[in-house]
């Protein structure tokens, strides 16, 4: 007989349903934390107008003088991380070979490059991670491609070497060859960052 074995169980969930209803035995409820995929997309949104201004003022810069985009790398690349950070989000690139020490890695980002370092080339390798305080990190590889390699590769012409040696006495961002793990974008988010 179904009937009256179900009857505890209807009974059960009816006084489960009024204890929700009166908040009975719960806590008031946090603020929903954003999962990672509203993490990434936040983070994937604060760093493109990062990416669009480096791509298009090196592509530019590098259309005349190396020496300009050397410059353009050296000024306007911090001057457009401030200037993307906004709304509770700051942005940044990094590097386990770093050229600048303006760019050294935040501690949570050491073991994150780590990671990202060892997945494929050219993936679209990302990762999220929890901060302190409600702060949450993003981090996303870059891969090194042929423009690149003027700058970060093995055979850099003498007259950039030259002006890479002068900026960048400790310069540790050469000898790289396409497809190999440049660095990372990434990204910090204050907890109600939108
Ligand atoms: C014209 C020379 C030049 C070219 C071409 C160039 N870079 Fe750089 N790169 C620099 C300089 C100079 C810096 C240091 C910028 C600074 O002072 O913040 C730098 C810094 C970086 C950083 C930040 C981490 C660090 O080591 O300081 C990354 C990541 C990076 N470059 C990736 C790339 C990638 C990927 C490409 C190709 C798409 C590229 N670069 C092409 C000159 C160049």
């Amino acid at each position: 007989m179904a009937l009256p074995s179900m009857a505890p169980r209807v009974d059960l969930l009816a006084s489960l349903t009024l204890a929700a209803a009166l908040g009975v035995g719960c806590t008031k409820p946090a603020p929903p934390a954003p999962d990672d995929a509203e993490v990434t997309r936040r983070a994937q949104a604060a760093l493109a107008p990062l990416k669009q201004g480096l791509k298009a003022e090196l592509g530019s810069a590098l259309a005349g003088s190396i020496d300009g985009a050397i410059d353009v790398c050296q000024r306007r690349a911090p001057e457009l991380a401030r200037a993307h950070s906004q709304n509770g989000v700051t942005v940044g690139r990094s590097a386990k070979k770093l050229r600048s020490p303006g760019n050294a890695p935040r501690p949570w980002l050491v073991p994150v490059m780590d990671r990202l370092a060892a997945a494929p080339s050219g993936s679209d390798a990302h990762e999220v991670v929890q901060l302190d305080g409600g702060r949450r990190g993003y981090a996303e590889a870059i891969w090194v491609s042929a423009p690149c390699l003027t700058c970060h590769g093995r055979d850099v012409p003498d007259s950039v070497a030259k002006k890479l040696a002068e900026r960048y006495p400790s310069d540790g961002a050469r000898g790289f060859a396409v497809g190999d793990f440049r660095g990372v974008f990434w990204a910090e988010l204050e907890p109600a960052a939108r």
